[in-house]
């Protein structure tokens, strides 16, 4: 009775040491693949548990992408619209290989319009008489204009900030665009306007709607 006891005691001590080092593997194996993860760049959404941080997007690809026919996409929400556009001349902050393509929130600083996109020399339809002097969102509704290639300053119209810009990553491999975070300010209509400091723009951008997957 006391050997079967002893030896059952022993089975026990065996079984809590292999599930140790199994436990131990396993942690190992996913500390591996982080570390892999980060050194080629696969994205994955990054909201764990508590601690929130901005989704990872595929755009799209490279060689998709028209020469300045803006791409819409939304991002960090399924609703928050935004205009990505391949400039042709280097732009701040631009991506790619030649560092020309940017993306900003579609919404306009002033009052919420959704804005259009217009190449140098371009006018829009509801004002024909003006002339876009650089490349630029133009809204219509009082005539805001953010320059693309100057990470969306404004020059011209009523509009009291810059539209944040959209934090891109291009994979050189793959020629793959991604979505990766928003600048400051917060997007229109999230959280109080004109928000700047990082922490709370993640906060109030990622509030009152679903993240994109
Ligand atoms: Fe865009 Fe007023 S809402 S200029």
């Amino acid at each position: 009775m006391k050997r079967n006891t002893e030896s059952n005691s022993e089975l026990n001590r065996r079984r809590a040491f292999l599930k140790f080092i199994i436990a131990g593997a396993a942690a190992t194996l996913v500390a591996m693949g982080n570390f892999l993860r980060y050194l080629m760049f696969i994205p994955t959404n990054a909201v764990r548990g508590s601690e929130i941080t901005w989704p990872v997007l595929k755009i799209i690809n490279v060689r998709s992408l028209e020469l300045l026919k803006p791409f819409r996409f939304n991002y960090p929400l399924i609703d928050t619209p935004n205009i990505l556009v391949k400039l042709g001349m280097k732009a701040e902050n631009g991506v790619g290989p030649d560092e020309d393509i940017v993306a900003f929130s579609n919404i306009c600083q002033h009052l919420g319009c959704f804005y259009n996109f217009l190449p140098r020399g371009g006018f829009p339809s509801c004002n024909p008489s003006y002339k876009a002097s650089s490349m630029e969102g133009y809204c219509c509704c009082h005539g805001s204009q953010y320059d693309f290639t100057h990470d969306a300053k404004v020059i011209g119209g009523p509009a009291p900030r810059p539209v944040p810009r959209v934090i891109l990553k291009y994979d050189e491999k793959t020629e793959d665009i991604y979505a990766v975070g928003m600048g400051s300010p917060t997007i229109f209509g999230h959280g109080p306007e004109g928000t700047s400091d990082p922490k709370l723009v993640l906060k109030y951008d990622l509030e009152g709607g679903d993240i994109v997957k």
